[in-house]
């Protein structure tokens, strides 16, 4: 018999943070998703006290994992696109395990995105183990981030949203903050992505693409304005899979 694995994870967003405890052998969400608005300016000491209401909220006392829309390097920030500045080389899992008094690793959220819809998701073989050769996955959100798996290991840190396109930056143009901004139909905005995914499929040659983001809940609507040679399809655990990306991350690292 199978005996429950719990486990916890946070999905660190430009507006919101969310957190629930995990079920690792299923990814079913054991807990309801609490939600707080991410501090304004998201310095790191703000949001550390926001995890930490996260975690008492849900009386965790184990260790979990954390999702966030930037590099992470062993724990520690390298990039700042979308986040506040002050983020930029701070060791955030030396931070959030020493305020919370809990042991904290934190990763890139399209590559716990990944980590989720490989193990559970789009991703993962009907025996639970992943799918073999180059799987991308791709989330639109309010930039665009990706996780890029080979033989089911992550290739961590791809930020392939930050392609120069055209002479922009990617995510600047495809995004789903970029649909908003411009104001664009469903298949302006699919053109769009069919042109940047169209572009990835060059670089990269993938097998599977799995996009994820808020867009992922509705696919009639731009997925047949794509018209792409990959195989493509959307992410199958949408707002969940930062949070059991991240709880499935920790058991990665353990301590
Ligand atoms: C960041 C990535 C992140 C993505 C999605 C990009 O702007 O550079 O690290 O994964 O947004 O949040």
């Amino acid at each position: 018999m199978n005996t429950t694995r719990r486990g916890f994870g946070i999905d660190i967003g430009g507006t919101g943070m969310k957190a629930a405890i995990v079920d690792l052998n299923t990814g079913d969400l054991l807990s309801e998703r609490l939600r707080i608005d991410t501090p304004q300016p998201a310095t790191p000491d703000a949001m550390a006290e926001v995890v930490c209401e996260l975690i008492t909220g849900h009386e965790w006392n184990g260790p979990l994992g954390v999702a966030f829309p930037a590099v992470v390097r062993h724990g520690v920030v390298g990039s700042a696109a979308n986040i506040d500045k002050g983020w930029l080389d701070i060791d955030a899992d030396a931070l959030f395990t020493e305020i919370s008094g809990v042991d904290v690793h934190m990763l890139n959220d399209a590559d716990a995105a990944g980590i989720a819809e490989m193990r559970f998701g789009v991703g993962a073989l009907p025996d639970g183990s992943p799918r073999p050769g180059v799987v991308m996955m791709l989330t639109f959100g309010t930039g665009i981030g990706s996780g890029l798996f080979v033989d089911g290991v992550l290739v961590p840190n791809t930020e392939l949203g930050h392609l120069e396109l055209d002479g922009h930056d990617a995510e600047k143009k495809a995004s789903a903050k970029a649909r908003d901004r411009d104001e664009l139909s469903w298949k302006e905005w699919g053109a769009r992505v069919e042109r940047y995914l169209r572009h990835v499929e060059a670089l990269f040659s993938p097998d599977l693409f799995i996009v994820g983001g808020g867009v992922s809940k509705k696919p009639d609507k731009w997925l047949p304005y794509i018209d792409i040679d990959t195989e493509i399809f959307p992410a199958a655990m949408a707002n969940n899979s930062g949070i059991v990306g991240a709880a499935l991350a920790m058991e990665r690292h353990p301590g």
